[in-house]
């Protein structure tokens, strides 16, 4: 028999307490618990042997109806690893105004006018608002149905009574509410609930299922994590605000590799694929100012150059500044020490300023010999080779260690109109066009930019 009972329910990670307190012991937050009902039930007798016999199937089984369909936006299939599989449920996280709306909104467009039956169902935006998007992008002529809703009991009815879509889009999961339960919409119980009720519907109609997730102030997915764990597959779109590129990132895929990007560019008719991402996020490689290098990075199976901005200024401060964008500030704070006790370059007085270009965010250990790079660089006041770029991954003593998928760097780059890359010794290069710089230690990219100029500058 089940009980009803009063508990509080963190609305930020789902843990639930008998009493309220201020604060949720388990992830932090302040004043997120709010009262909910639980029932509590009393397990008993399961082991009668009155369940139903399951059939079990080899791994081998047939799967041909588990063909993927094409979102017909080549990025987004990069990052689902192929299209959308039937029966799948995806959630796609992002900033307010990225453009999650928009870019779901093309692909249920282009989706259609592929002859794929697709719904968009909004519980943000008024059907006409959409249109009037849609209008924008010159999309309006797709047969998208599209319907603004909110109760999940009205969107399954009507899901259900259409001729099976191939394509769900739920804008967003924190607006749709369960009449059956008494909570507000948007809290942890509702948004598990409705979610629970679509991943039903899709796995029931092999619909795939994107549900749209608003994110909180440090960047996850409001509601409970176990929205992450329920769904196949997390998406996050992401980007800065000032810049146009947009990047969609896999953290979780059950069908797929989770470490492929996909990139566009936010323009006024929506967003555009950017096949060859490269070139947006470097200048010319004969290009030179001093305190800029170019990194050969790998975002899952592809290339990806960006270029690294260091400054070094003067500063009369006590406690000098270190500011970084889109980058690792402990990562930065390391390599600065290496610099300074191994190869006795001092930024003890100096404000250091580290960005990469394009609002990019680079996560590799691989891009700590171009920070190095763009460091002193900045400090000499020398401009780094032209045609030049780095990646290498620097050790605590100052060795510089190799990294993995050299040729894919070294190909993407050579493509660019690069000519030198000053690369960790040991890496195992095949014979290419490009002139191949090995080095062993941080003090050879010191001396690098040593032989023109003194080194140290005074500040
Ligand atoms: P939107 O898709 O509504 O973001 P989200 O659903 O993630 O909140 O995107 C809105 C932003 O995108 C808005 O700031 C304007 C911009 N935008 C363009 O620059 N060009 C366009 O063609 C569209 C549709 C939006
Ligand atoms: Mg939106």
């Amino acid at each position: 028999m089940a009980r009803s009972s009063e508990q509080f329910t963190c609305q930020s990670c789902g843990e639930t307490y008998r009493k309220w307190q201020g604060r949720c012991e388990s992830c932090g937050e302040w004043n997120s618990l709010l009262e909910s009902t639980a029932d509590v039930a009393v397990p008993s007798g399961l082991s009668t042997g009155k369940g139903r016999a399951l059939t079990f199937t080899a791994l081998n089984a047939d799967i041909s109806e588990y063909k993927r369909t094409a979102s017909q936006i080549g990025e987004l299939d990069r990052v689902l690893g192929g299209g959308f599989v039937p029966g799948s449920s995806i959630l796609i996280g992002g900033d307010p105004g990225i453009g999650k709306s928009t870019l779901l909104l093309q692909a249920v467009a282009k989706m259609a006018m592929a002859g794929s039956p697709c719904i968009y169902i909004s519980g943000e935006e008024a059907t006409q608002q959409i249109s009037m998007r849609a209008q924008r992008l010159g999309l309006a002529d797709a047969p998208v149905q599209l319907a603004s809703a909110n109760s999940i009991r009205d969107i399954i009815t009507s899901v259900e009574k259409t001729a099976t879509p191939k394509l769900l889009v739920i804008d967003s999961i924190q607006t749709v509410f369960a009449d059956n339960l008494p909570s507000a919409p948007g809290t942890v119980a509702q948004v598990r609930a409705s979610a629970q009720e679509l991943i039903r519907l899709a796995r029931k109609t092999g619909t795939s299922v994107i549900l749209v997730g608003h994110v909180t102030k440090d960047g996850q997915i409001a509601g409970p994590r176990v929205l992450e764990h329920m769904v196949d597959t997390v998406l996050y779109f992401e980007g800065d605000r000032g810049h146009q590129f947009r990047i969609l990132r896999a953290v979780k895929n059950r069908f797929g590799a989770t470490d492929e990007i996909g990139v566009f560019e936010m323009s006024d008719a929506g967003l555009k694929e950017v096949a060859n991402p490269s070139s947006l996020f470097i200048s010319s490689p004969d290009k030179t100012i001093s305190g800029a290098s170019v990194f050969a990075g790998m975002e899952g199976t592809r290339p990806l150059l960006v270029e690294i901005q260091g400054l070094v200024a003067a500063t009369s401060q006590a406690t000098p500044r270190r500011a970084v964008i889109g980058w690792d500030t402990s990562r930065l704070a390391m390599v600065l020490a290496v610099l300074d006790t191994r190869c006795d370059l001092s930024f003890a007085g100096s404000e250091v300023y580290l960005n990469v270009a394009g609002g990019l965010r680079v996560q590799e250990p691989a891009a700590d010999l171009a920070v190095a790079a763009a460091l002193v660089s900045s400090i000499s006041d020398i401009p780094v080779p032209p045609g030049s770029l780095f990646f290498g991954e620097i050790g605590l003593s100052g060795e510089i260690r190799p990294v993995g998928q050299t040729d894919a760097r070294l190909k993407e780059a050579a493509k660019l109109g690069f000519t030198t890359a000053i690369i960790p010794a040991g890496s195992k290069v095949k014979a290419g066009p490009m002139k191949i710089i090995e080095i062993e230690h941080l003090r050879e990219i010191v001396s690098l930019f040593s032989e023109t100029k003194p080194m140290t500058r005074a500040v």
